[in-house]
């Protein structure tokens, strides 16, 4: 099992994803003011989320890092991922948003200046009007940011086509910019990091589940460049371990011929251990021969703490010091058709500038778990899981629960019709993108102000 991210047809069997790329179930976790989406389950899965859930909860700094394909319309399939850039936003994060310009053109064929004006007209236009923050986001183009292509170029040293094989599946005819791409967008994930573009936090990366493997190349170039390697010691606690390389063994006090540079590895010891006193542990074992550090007192909760008081340490002595990102993943809406959700149907999704006459219209063509006739339905009820109508108001339309649960439960008692079902999908569509329509003409005039100044 791979899953391409340039393919339209992905596969829907989350629970194989979960299992297969070790994703971590969102189910438990404690998050504040939970949207519709995680209320639902439709946000199903994270990586490292805890990270940033407790920078949230300290108010610590943390980052929110998402991107767009500048190849098509803006959907409603879209707009899951800015809902949730908004609530991380409403929750403490700063934001920003690649416009991948670059990937479109290696990959779509669609020119930067094209690229440029699909992202301002259909992508930030509708991110203005669905709320984001234009004080607290930034919008750049990978084309017009150096540092990412610089970073994008200096992780490739970290990976070989093996691993882009086993990743991605590629083969001796895939196309080099598939093999670039993901390393611009390493670049991009990783970037905000860098102390001109915000410094050392956490950052989280919303995306469909689709977006997974980049994520799994970005989070291993991250931690194969890290000096200091941390993990739980079988015994409990935790244990630091250094991280030889060519390019940090003087630092970490190898010298010529592998032979130990006692002064400089015990600097090195010297300071971790400072700063894990500073941190308020006092039983530190530490062994600059082996070079480990073992703080059995320690426990999984500690993790993040400490790793970022090992990439500050890594940063003073003049490495990257790169926090692997987290990320988060949302379940695809199914298209209307009950077929896959594609701009390149579309009749498959509802576009946030269809006129609302086309949207009733394709509402009313849309896949319907209802039976064929009345008398059946009344008999043996409705399925609203299967349902298009029912579940686009789940996804997006219907914020109350409660009314959601009438709609179901009326459905498959069978005193819902499955018109009927289409008929509220209707009105609240219509009401839903009346009002977007509505505020894209009243925050039109704060496109710009989204833009970083490398963007404008
Ligand atoms: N590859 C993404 C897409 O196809 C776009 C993208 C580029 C992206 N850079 C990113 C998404 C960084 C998330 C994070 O839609």
């Amino acid at each position: 099992m791979e899953i391409d991210p340039w393919s339209s047809a992905q596969s829907t069997d989350y629970d194989a994803i979960v299992e297969r790329f070790g994703l971590s179930r969102t189910e438990g976790l404690d998050l504040p003011e939970p949207t519709r989406l995680h209320r639902r389950g439709i946000v199903f899965a994270h990586r490292d989320l805890e990270g940033v859930l407790d920078a949230q909860r300290r108010r610590e700094p943390f980052g929110v890092l998402t991107g767009l394909m500048p190849s098509g319309r803006m959907h409603l399939g879209h707009s899951m991922v800015i809902e949730q850039v908004r609530w991380f936003q409403h929750h403490g994060g700063d934001v920003t948003i690649a416009v991948a310009d670059l990937e479109s053109q290696a990959t779509r064929g669609v020119g930067l200046r094209e690229g440029r004006r699909i992202a301002l007209e259909e992508y930030v236009a509708n991110y203005a009007a669905l709320g984001l923050d234009p004080e607290r986001t930034q919008v750049y183009f990978q084309s017009s940011r150096p540092a990412v292509q610089r970073l994008g170029f200096q992780l490739g040293r970290r990976t070989n086509l093996s691993e882009f094989e086993a990743i991605y599946g590629f083969k001796g005819d895939t196309n080099l910019a598939h093999v670039q791409a993901p390393l611009v967008q390493a670049g991009d994930i990783l970037h905000p990091q860098l102390d001109e573009h915000g410094g050392l936090r956490p950052i989280v990366v919303p995306v469909g589940v689709d977006q997974d493997p980049h994520l799994r190349l970005t989070r291993g170039l991250a931690s194969k460049s890290n000096w200091f390697n941390l993990k739980e010691a079988k015994s409990g606690g935790l244990t630091i371990s250094l991280s030889v390389q060519d390019e940090n063994a003087a630092a970490l006090g190898v010298g010529p011929q592998g032979r130990l540079n006692k002064e400089q590895r015990h600097s090195v010891f010297a300071s971790i251990t400072a700063g894990l006193s500073n941190m308020g542990f006092s039983d530190i074992r530490p062994n600059p021969k082996h070079g480990t550090v073992d703080v059995p007192s320690a426990t999984k909760r500690d993790q993040p703490a400490v790793r970022l008081m090992l990439l500050r340490l890594e940063r003073s002595l003049g490495g990257m010091g790169l926090m692997a990102p987290s990320s988060t993943y949302h379940h695809f809406a199914v298209g209307l058709d009950g077929d896959k959700m594609s701009s390149s149907r579309p009749d498959s999704t509802i576009f946030l500038a269809d006129e609302l006459p086309q949207v009733a219209k394709k509402i009313k063509r849309a896949f319907s778990g209802g039976q064929p006739t009345v008398e059946e339905h009344r008999r043996l009820g409705g399925d609203p899981e299967r349902d298009v109508p029912f579940q686009y108001m789940a996804y997006f339309f219907e914020e109350d629960d409660a009314v959601l649960a009438e709609l179901a439960e009326a459905y498959r008692s069978g005193r819902l019709l499955a018109g009927e079902m289409k008929q509220a999908c209707i009105d609240r569509a219509e009401a839903w993108l009346g009002d977007l329509a509505e505020r894209r003409d009243e925050t039109a005039h704060m496109v710009g102000e989204f833009l970083a100044t490398d963007a404008r």
